[in-house]
């Protein structure tokens, strides 16, 4: 019955209501075979609801949905696979104690097959489409994009030939995901019908061959990806035209407030996670980070918060040793912090809670009476909906109901809302959309303006080079350099990344 000439995917008048939030609005899409479309959308625009219902997460209040021509009920995950449908979503669902092979047949008739049969019919269809997987390796050896190559064999063993990507490359590298890319351009040749979602524009330029752009719920437009550019798509998706300069304010009040003397902190395994690390951070600045991933960033973050032991060395703030100090004393001294993981809730956020009570969480735990004032934090969760356009019921809602991007505005706002000297921030624009990134970077910038003392570890260069006032290059533990943002290139920061910067070293100050 099916045939191959039809679309992979027809989507006609799919509504899906939440409450009062209408997530996806009358929705009319198709896709085909051997053709990759991204979907671009602000953050709380419907993608990933749009998505579950082909996954079969949720069912369409209203409309149909056709696979290969035939119209499909998918009221199950169970169903999507049936249709040939596999997702791969922001947050992986492996058994972390099973090896890679376990997890890829797991629920399917290959759990009954000879490990040895097996493992050839994975290495196969790991060979044809390109996948590099240790079939052995336990899952909680492995680092996110290997998981994330697990995931997709997940699909392929299952025969999928659709396969939907949500936010696949927001926690990967830029080789990662240039591998990841080389996958999906294999399986589209073979026929595939791929649909990705990403937030940075480049690699919806780079990967897909048709753009469908959703607006608060609603199809805004399909376009062909060679006749488009990110201008053009970011006014699709915000409904106007947005600037994509990030400012530098210049400010006079430079004083050192962090001063951080040769500090070397230990992995559980002995080895360095960061080694005679030595910076001083001024008020009124922002110092950029940057670094290949696991280069000692985390590490950094975590001993100036007090959340792991040092080994050696000291970090001063305003003269005062904070080693030793709880994450609680450190806190009262004016030193904030907001780490992104890569599991967004899993750090920093109750899932189950609303923003008020996770405000309360943090600003107001101090609190010696009784009976809790919840006013502030209800006048604050106000003021953030507001300020940072967060798209939620109200501000009751459970934070894990709400969309990735606004889950983590809510994060960095009470961050700075706290009114830190200090603001340590880690991959704050981690999926977040476009213009939401620009309204954080407005956000540190006016945190600057204030004399803040801003440490930045971001992950894109273009962006570091525009914010940050200089850069301090890490690679395998060690600070390569520190650099003048205004006067550095792209190109020499990525030498220091990977420790082969020309100039010998750096200047650290
Ligand atoms: N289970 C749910 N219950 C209530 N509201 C929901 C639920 N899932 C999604 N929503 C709401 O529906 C809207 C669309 O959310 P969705 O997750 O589809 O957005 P998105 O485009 O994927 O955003 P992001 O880019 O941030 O991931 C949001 O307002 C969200 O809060
Ligand atoms: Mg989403």
């Amino acid at each position: 019955m099916s045939n191959e000439s039809n679309y992979a995917i027809e989507l006609n008048g799919i509504s899906k209501v939440f409450g009062n939030v209408v997530a996806n609005d009358n929705i009319n899409l198709n896709i085909k075979y051997g053709e990759i479309l991204a979907l671009l959308g602000e953050n709380g625009s419907g993608k990933t609801t749009l998505m579950n219902m082909l996954a079969g997460i949720y069912y369409p209040d209203a409309g149909s949905i056709s696979i290969a021509g035939n119209e499909a009920a998918i009221g199950s995950p169970k169903d999507a696979i049936d249709y040939g449908i596999g997702m791969i979503h922001q947050h992986f669902k492996l058994v972390e104690i099973f090896n890679a092979m376990d997890n890829i047949v797991l629920g399917t008739d290959g759990r009954y097959e000879k490990p040895k049969l097996l493992k050839d019919k994975i290495l196969n269809i790991s060979n044809k489409f390109g996948l590099e997987i240790e079939p052995e390796k336990k899952i909680y050896n492995m680092s996110v994009s290997e998981k994330q190559t697990v995931e997709i064999m997940k699909v392929l063993y299952r025969g999928a030939k659709i396969l939907i990507l949500d936010e696949p490359t927001a926690v990967l590298t830029p080789q990662e995901t240039e591998k990841l890319f080389t996958i999906l351009r294999k399986m589209k040749e073979q026929g595939s019908a791929i649909i990705i979602i990403t937030h940075k524009l480049h690699e919806v330029l780079n990967i897909s061959d048709r753009v469908a752009i959703l607006r608060k719920g609603k199809l805004v437009d399909t376009v062909e990806t060679k006749k488009t550019n990110e201008n053009k798509l970011t006014e699709l998706m915000v409904g106007r035209p947005v600037s994509l300069k990030i400012k530098r304010p210049e400010t006079t009040n430079n004083k050192t407030v962090l001063n951080v003397v040769e500090l070397s902190v230990e992995n559980v395994d002995g080895t360095l996670a960061i080694k005679d690390v030595n910076f001083k951070l001024k008020s009124g600045e922002i110092l950029g980070v940057a670094g290949i991933a696991g280069s000692g960033q985390k590490e950094l973050c975590e001993a100036i918060a007090g959340l792991v032991k040092i080994k050696s060395g000291a970090v001063l703030c305003h003269k005062e040793n904070i080693i030793g100090k709880t994450p609680d004393e450190i806190i009262k001294l004016g030193i904030s912090m907001s780490f992104v993981p890569e599991d967004r809730l899993g750090m920093g956020l109750v899932g189950s809670m609303g923003m008020v009570e996770n405000i309360m969480l943090k600003s107001y735990k101090n609190n010696k009476g009784l009976f809790i004032d919840k006013k502030p934090a209800k006048k604050l969760s106000e003021q953030l909906v507001e300020k940072l356009d967060i798209v939620t019921q109200n501000i009751y809602t459970p934070v894990r109901m709400m969309s990735g991007g606004n889950v983590q505005k809510v994060l960095l706002g009470r961050e700075i809302e706290s009114n830190p000297n200090v603001l340590i921030t880690a991959y704050p624009v981690r999926g977040l959309d476009i213009n939401s990134s620009y309204v954080i970077y407005d956000l540190l910038n006016e945190q600057k303006k204030k004399d803040v003392a801003i440490l930045f570890i971001g992950e894109d260069l273009d962006v570091l080079l525009e914010l940050s006032d200089r850069i301090m290059v890490l690679c395998h533990g060690k600070v390569q350099g520190i650099v003048d943002a205004k006067t550095t290139t792209k190109e020499e920061i990525g030498l220091m990344m990977t420790g082969m910067n020309l100039t010998g070293g750096g200047h650290n100050e």
